[in-house]
């Protein structure tokens, strides 16, 4: 069992370019880490800090992670600096994971911008495993431009899938790009979803989030079915620090994935 104080060690297997700034590292922890699809645990760069992050890969492999980064900032920029054979640090995992007993049955929208792929990824493994369980699994992905799509070797793959369906927009025309261009609220526009039967999850940058919710009220999706991750700044992960509260809501505890019914009356929510 992880510790969610004391960091386990991991070994950096392989570090996987995913876009000019994002990169996913390949993870052999000391000991499994088990995790439910979008929980989400505290990445340490030696001797530099840690940050959270959502594991990218599937449930069912505690003890092999791979964890999506973007670079951003000042520990980010150390972990891209890393190379295969350095030793991590992981704690975790924390928070409650995608809501997915609401998914049985139902159509479900995924709904991702740039690196918000990746929290997103571990939830897709996790329908894939099992598509008897849901209706259908529809995913509308944006990034600025093609190189900035996350996971791009694996679309067409997700593309084969029976009851699922890929669709990914880049802000812009693009040389070589045959795709939709707009913003991925665009897509959300355009589903053709059956809205009675369907809930939808979302990742990505906060601006997107609030117009991405707002489409899908918009298009009568009830705020119990839309999910959202609020991917805030967290330290401690563990409701002790008070860095990540909305409302009354802890989203180290209580998400980082939140029914938007809870917070929609919660002023700045989505910023
Ligand atoms: C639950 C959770 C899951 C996450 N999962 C992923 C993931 O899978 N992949 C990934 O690339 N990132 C993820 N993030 C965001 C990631 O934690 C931040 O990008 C990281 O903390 C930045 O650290 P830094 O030291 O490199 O940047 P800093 O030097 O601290 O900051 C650099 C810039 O990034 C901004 N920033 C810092 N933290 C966040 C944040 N949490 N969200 C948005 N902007 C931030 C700062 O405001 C600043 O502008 C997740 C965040 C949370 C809370
Ligand atoms: S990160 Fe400390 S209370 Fe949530």
């Amino acid at each position: 069992m992880a510790s969610t104080f004391v960091p386990i060690p991991a070994r950096l297997e392989q570090v996987i370019v995913e876009t000019p700034t994002i990169r996913t590292f390949v993870l052999r922890p000391q000991q499994p880490i088990p995790f439910r699809a979008g929980q989400f645990v505290q990445l340490e760069a030696p001797g530099v800090g840690e940050a959270p992050f959502t594991p990218s890969s599937s449930p069912k492999e505690p003890e092999r992670l791979e964890i999506t980064v973007l670079r951003t900032g000042f520990v980010t920029e150390a972990l891209h600096r890393l190379q295969p054979g350095a030793t991590v640090g992981v704690r975790g995992p924390f928070g409650k994971g995608y809501p997915v007993q609401h998914f049985q049955g139902q159509q479900v929208l995924v709904i991702g911008g740039g690196v918000g792929l990746a929290p997103l990824r571990s939830l897709l493994y996790h329908l894939f495993d099992d598509l008897g369980q849901v209706a259908r699994v529809s995913i509308l992905y944006g990034a600025r431009t093609p190189q900035e799509l996350c996971f791009r070797r694996q679309h067409a793959d997700w593309q084969q899938l029976a009851k699922v369906d890929f669709t990914a927009t880049i802000d812009r025309p693009a040389p070589g790009w045959d795709g939709p261009v707009g913003l991925v609220t665009e897509l959300v526009a355009k589903t053709d979803v059956d809205i009675a039967r369907a809930c939808a999850v979302s990742c990505g940058p906060e601006v997107m989030l609030r117009f991405v919710t707002w489409k899908l009220l918009d298009l009568g999706f009830p705020p119990e079915r839309i999910f959202l991750s609020m991917n805030r700044n967290m330290s401690c992960g563990m409701g002790l620090c008070g860095r990540c509260n909305i409302g009354p809501h802890y989203l180290c505890k209580d998400g980082p994935d939140m029914c938007y019914a809870e917070i929609k009356d919660i002023p700045y929510a989505l910023g």
